[in-house]
């Protein structure tokens, strides 16, 4: 018997705070329908300090303030999701950064349908892997992504 194993990615995926208040099912049903392991969830308030660390890529840039203010404002709903590709795949299923350009390219994307502003754009993904490792550790401690995957595959038996 040959086993055929795919490399399952993770990613460090977040509905911010009022998008979660207004759309948490549509878009828990979406990252569903799209095929992601929700290989963790949590409803977490960050601090200023957390939020910033978060954001420490986008220290001293003109909107580092308001999207700090803005991510700590109410609760996220921060989730672990795991899929092959599972960086790209998110990045694809939320669209681009600007709500405007996301309505014309992918209005099915979740910032098409839900995000407001630039600032208000209803979701976040880590970038890359490596950013999606620090940020997953960072909002779920120091958890054994490996194990995760295995316990959720001998589940499904
Ligand atoms: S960058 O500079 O290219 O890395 O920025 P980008 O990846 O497009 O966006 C990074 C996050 O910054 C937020 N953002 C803004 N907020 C307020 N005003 C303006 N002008 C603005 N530009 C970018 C944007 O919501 C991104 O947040 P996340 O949570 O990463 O989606």
């Amino acid at each position: 018997e040959i086993n055929f194993f795919f490399p399952v990615e993770h990613t460090l995926a977040a509905i911010k705070p009022d998008t979660l208040e207004e759309h948490r099912d549509e878009i828990l049903e979406q990252i569903q329908n799209a095929g992601f392991s929700l290989s963790q969830i949590k409803e977490e308030k960050l601090s200023r300090e957390m939020a910033e660390e978060f954001y420490k890529e986008h220290k001293g840039k003109p909107f580092f303030e308001q999207l700090v203010d803005y991510m700590c404002k109410g609760p996220c709903l921060m989730m672990i999701l795991s899929k092959e590709n599972a960086v790209q795949e998110w990045r694809s299923l939320m669209g681009p950064t600007d709500p405007t350009e996301a309505q014309k390219s992918s209005p099915d994307s979740l910032r098409g349908r839900f995000a407001k502003s630039v600032l208000e754009n209803a979701v976040h993904g880590s970038s890359n892997q490596d950013h999606a490792l620090e940020k997953i550790k960072f909002i779920f401690g120091d958890i054994d992504l490996n194990m995760m995957v295995h316990e959720e595959e001998d589940s499904e038996k």
